[in-house]
C-alpha cells in the first residue's frame, strides 16, 4: 500500500493555513509536538514539517510527492536548480499572498526598476530577480541574503532590495519604499514533474477530490 508525503511549512505564515487547509479535507495526523513526521491515521497521506524554503527542493529530491509553498519560493528554486521546471503547481490556495518588489531608500529618486541598471539589489530571491529584471532589460548586481534584506541599503551594501511585500510594515521601519511590483504570489499546492506509480496517483486523485470540494465551499 503506497503512502503519500505532504510537506508544509514547520512555523511560519503557511503553517496554520496548510494544516488546517489538509484537516478541512478530512486528514487526521498522529502528530508529536517535537517531531518532523506526522503520520496520517485514517487515509494514508502522512506530513513533512520542514522550513519552507527547504520544500522545493524536498519535491526535486523525491523526498516527498507533494508541497505546500509560496509560488515565490517555487519559482526560485526551480530557476537556481532546475532551468525554470521540475515542479508542477496542483492548485493555487488562498492564503500566503504577497508580492515580491523592489525597493529602495525614502531619499532615492529612481522612479522604476529601470533606473536601478547597474545598481546592487539585496535578496533572498536571487534567480528570481535577476530573471524578471532581465525582462524589463535591466541589469543588476545581485547581492544574495538569507535574511534581514532590508537593512542593507542602510549598512550601504546595497542600493535597493528585492523583497516580499505584505503590510508594507518592514520596508516603512527601515525608511524603504516600495519601488515596483515585481511578481504576485499567493501559496500553492505542488506536486514533482516525476512519473508516480499507479497507486501513488490514485490517491493523489482522491486527495485533489476532496481538495477541490473544500476550495470550492471556500470561494
Ligand atoms: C517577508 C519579508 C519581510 C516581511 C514583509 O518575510 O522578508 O521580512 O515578510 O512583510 P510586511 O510587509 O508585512 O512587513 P517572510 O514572512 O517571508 O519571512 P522569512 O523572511 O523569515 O521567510
Ligand atoms: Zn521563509
Ligand atoms: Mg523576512
Amino acid at each position: 500500500m503506497s503512502r503519500i508525503r505532504v510537506a508544509i511549512q514547520k512555523s511560519g505564515r503557511l503553517s496554520e493555513s496548510s494544516l488546517g487547509l489538509l484537516q478541512s479535507c478530512g486528514l487526521r495526523f498522529a502528530k508529536s509536538k517535537d517531531k518532523l513526521f506526522w503520520y496520517g491515521q485514517d487515509f494514508p497521506v502522512d506530513l513533512l514539517l520542514v522550513r519552507d524554503d527547504d520544500i522545493p527542493r524536498l519535491l526535486l529530491d523525491g523526498v516527498c510527492e507533494l508541497g505546500i509553498v509560496g509560488q515565490n519560493i517555487a519559482r526560485e528554486v526551480m530557476l537556481e536548480r532546475n532551468g525554470g521546471s521540475g515542479l508542477e503547481e496542483l492548485r493555487p490556495l488562498q492564503f500566503g499572498g504577497c508580492r515580491l518588489s523592489l525597493a529602495v531608500p525614502e531619499a532615492s529618486t529612481a522612479s522604476s526598476a529601470k533606473d536601478l541598471d547597474g545598481a546592487r539589489i539585496a535578496t533572498s530571491y536571487p534567480a528570481l530577480t535577476r530573471a524578471l529584471l532581465e525582462e524589463q532589460g535591466v541589469s543588476a548586481r545581485i547581492v544574495e541574503l538569507s535574511g534581514s534584506v532590508e537593512i542593507a541599503p542602510g549598512l550601504g551594501t546595497a542600493d535597493a532590495i528585492s523583497d516580499l511585500v505584505s503590510t508594507g510594515t518592514t520596508l516603512r521601519a527601515n525608511h524603504l519604499r516600495e519601488l515596483q511590483e515585481l511578481f504576485r504570489s499567493t501559496a500553492a499546492l505542488y506536486r514533482s514533474a516525476a512519473p508516480m506509480s499507479e497507486e501513488s496517483s490514485t490517491l493523489l486523485d482522491r486527495l485533489l477530490a476532496r481538495l477541490d470540494g473544500v476550495l470550492q465551499a471556500q470561494e
